[in-house]
């Protein structure tokens, strides 16, 4: 059976008080919809649509750069969530399947939620709703049920009764039905209601009147939280973050304080990785075995090979990739660079632009001189060189293997392998000087 999932990403999102669409804040780092993308692709669907609307131009990016696969569908104005999903119906014209309807801000529902709904389906329920207990049901819409246990419709907050008012068992939004039973429903919806929108719970009720079977699936209130202000978001962030590091402690990795260590959605570790206090992985990370980050780390876009040693107080940006055994230290920078194995970067250094060969040894407070306001240029460092301390590297300029630089020199011609390049004047001594300058200012030294 083939599944189509659609994300609806619409939505202003006016609680934010933000210029960013809603579903562009980040959570673990990278877009909310980038959640629901992620658990729509754990499904093999064989089709992923996002329908956008505020913002929509920003989204499509975003979408596009989670998966170039994934099919944009504009929605003129934001005319309710019923109208949102009859936007896809042409999209979809081709398709033969079960549909699921997801939300772009409701990040955490799992794989194993809508499997048992796709089940549901299976089981002989035509539209499966996905329901839960909530704690304070206050303007969720409503799941009413009948007396044989089966449900009879969706009532909107704003329509109930004050009877349905007292109902507990929501609706979280995320539905599944074939997708030919979902688009003849929706092209029966009205706006005939408070709000003038075209609601999509009101298939539910379609359904029923039409002799199909509604059916309905619980989850935990949790899985089924949806972003609508910033305090929302914080509050996801931390739900993502105590999930996230339990997930790593699970698979192998010591986090030595993990309530102050941070990562992102697709932060990978491996086994007996090491990671102490106060680390924030950004997006694109990835850790093999053995490796260990000391306290203050800060790193993004990077790949750290089996035991490396990164830290305290590294930062490794983008394109930063540490080789087996490297050694990266204490206020060191490194961007865009390859650092070959069991390499040294020990102290106070940036490399940008980089390769650095195997056992290289890059002293203190080292610079690669990357870029000259204009354009940005390589430095190459063979195997076994050795870069005095506060050697200037100007790029464009090639050490060879096992060559040295003098340190404080300022090196912007290739070093030749094996040669010592130096630039530092020959040191002279004064003799008595600093006497007699002392003296003068009066001073009894
Ligand atoms: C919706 C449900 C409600 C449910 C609640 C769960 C309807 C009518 N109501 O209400 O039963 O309890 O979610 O959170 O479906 N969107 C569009 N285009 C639109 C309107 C909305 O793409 O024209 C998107 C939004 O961006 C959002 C999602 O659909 O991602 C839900 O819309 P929202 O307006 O938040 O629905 P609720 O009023 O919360
Ligand atoms: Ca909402």
């Amino acid at each position: 059976m083939s599944i189509a999932t659609i994300i609806l990403a619409a939505g202003k999102g006016a609680r934010m008080q933000s210029d960013t669409p809603k579903v562009l804040h980040p959570l673990g780092g990278v877009p909310m919809l980038h959640h629901a993308m992620a658990t729509a692709t754990t499904l093999d669907a064989a089709r992923l649509i996002v329908v956008t609307g505020h913002g929509g131009d920003a989204v499509a990016k975003e979408a596009l750069a989670f998966s170039p696969g994934v099919t944009i569908v504009q929605q003129g104005s934001q005319n309710g969530t019923g109208d949102a999903v009859a936007q896809t119906k042409e999209a979809l014209a081709d398709f033969n399947g079960d549909v699921i309807v997801l939300y772009g801000d409701t990040p955490f529902v799992r794989r194993e939620t809508l499997q048992k709904m796709l089940q549901a389906r299976k089981n002989g329920g035509d539209v499966v709703v996905l329901g839960f207990e909530a704690e304070n049901p206050g303007k969720y819409g409503r799941l009413i049920v009948n007396a044989q246990g089966t449900l009879d419709a969706i009532v909107e907050a704003g329509e109930a009764t004050q009877t349905q008012l007292d109902i507990t068992l929501c609706n979280s939004g995320v539905v599944c039905a074939d997708a030919r039973v979902l688009f003849d429903l929706v092209a029966k919806l009205t706006n005939d209601n408070g709000s003038g929108e075209y609601y999509l719970t009101d298939i539910v009720g379609l359904a029923r009147s039409g002799g199909l079977n509604p059916g309905v699936v619980t989850c935990d209130e949790a899985e089924t939280f949806g972003i609508n202000s910033r305090e929302h978001l914080a509050d996801a962030e931390a739900v993502f973050q105590a999930e996230t590091r339990l997930k790593m402690l699970a698979g192998g990795v010591t986090l030595t304080a993990p309530e102050t260590v941070f990562f992102a959605r697709d932060t990978t570790i491996g086994r007996d990785v090491t990671i102490a206090p106060n680390v924030v992985f950004g997006p694109g990370v990835t850790v093999d075995s053995g490796a260990e980050i000391r306290a203050f780390c800060h790193v993004e876009g990077c790949h750290i090979a089996k035991n490396a040693t990164i830290g305290p107080f590294a930062r490794l940006r983008p394109g930063a990739d540490i080789g087996e055994r490297a050694r990266v230290g204490n206020f060191v920078e490194i961007k865009e660079s390859v650092i070959g194995q069991d390499a040294k970067v020990n102290h106070l250094s940036y490399v940008g632009d980089a390769e650095v060969g195997p056992r290289a040894n890059i002293g203190a407070g080292v610079i690669t001189c990357n870029y000259d306001g204009i354009a940005k240029f390589k430095t190459s460092i063979g195997a076994d060189a050795f870069i005095g301390s506060n050697t200037a590297l100007v790029a464009p300029v090639v050490v060879g293997d096992s060559a040295m630089t003098g340190s404080g020199s300022v090196i912007s011609k290739d070093v030749p392998e094996g040669a010592l390049g130096i630039t530092r004047d020959k040191q002279h001594n004064i003799a008595g000087f600093s006497h007699k300058h002392f003296t003068a200012r009066g001073d009894d030294k």
